[in-house]
């Protein structure tokens, strides 16, 4: 059989997991988190007590990072870092401004690049990213690029972070994304960009909700099932 993969790209706090993992679970597919791995990543170099802007000594650190993405019978992507699950512990914000940073480094690209690639021959996939359209699966049967307002965006990100027991306040959040929106769009290593092929989804002013339904229409005419 062949398998079919989704990318959904775009930029941070615009909905791309939720939509993605709701989307997988409808269409029957794996859901990829590919954040998630930079994140563990930014996780280590964190621990290992590295300047996560230091290219020369993150991609020093790459040869003995050993981390595990497992989809577990919740059905949830859970991320590993030397055997210990770190599912949760990624998502604080000193670990998104790491992630962010390391992200930007060549090096680091290249050695999880296979990781992402394998599961999509593996897998029929829904991957998101900022460089899955673009770099990681530019054949991808389906490309969505998902955004809103950075305002909009922070809402939510800030809503989401308070249900986790995150402290933090609006302002700081903003900030965090916008600056994180920069990092992420103007790196020279695959920066965030909406591919041509791409299916463009601004969720301004609707809830995931309805942008949901119709994603879900326009994804299986796309893949013909
Ligand atoms: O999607 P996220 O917020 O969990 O991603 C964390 C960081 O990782 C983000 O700032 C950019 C980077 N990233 C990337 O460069 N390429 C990807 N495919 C996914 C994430």
């Amino acid at each position: 059989m062949r398998v079919q993969s989704v990318a959904v790209d775009g930029p941070s706090g615009a909905g791309k997991s939720t939509m993605a993992k709701r989307l997988a679970e409808q269409l029957g597919f794996l859901y990829v988190d590919t954040g998630a791995i930079y994140r563990t990543v930014g996780l280590y170099v964190q621990r290992q007590g590295v300047d996560c802007g230091d290219a020369a000594q993150v991609t020093a650190l790459l040869p003995q990072i050993h981390i595990e993405l497992r989809h577990e019978a919740d059905g949830l992507q859970h991320m590993y870092l030397e055997g210990e699950d770190v599912t949760q512990e990624i998502r604080q914000p000193l670990i998104s401004r790491c992630a962010s940073q390391v992200s930007a480094i060549p090096a680091v690209r290249a050695f999880l690049m296979e990781t992402q690639r394998a599961l999509a021959r593996q897998h029929n996939v829904i991957m998101d990213g900022r460089d899955i359209g673009t770099v990681v699966l530019p054949q991808a049967d389906v490309k969505i690029f998902l955004t809103a307002a950075p305002e909009e965006r922070a809402r939510r990100r800030y809503a989401e972070l308070l249900e986790r027991g995150v402290s933090t306040d609006y302002d700081t959040v903003l900030r965090d994304l916008r600056d994180r929106d920069e990092q992420d769009t103007a790196r020279s290593a695959a920066p965030l960009r909406q591919a041509e092929d791409a299916v463009l989804v601004d969720t301004t002013g609707r809830s995931l909700e309805e942008s949901f339904a119709w994603l879900l229409r326009e994804i299986e005419e796309r893949l013909g099932t």
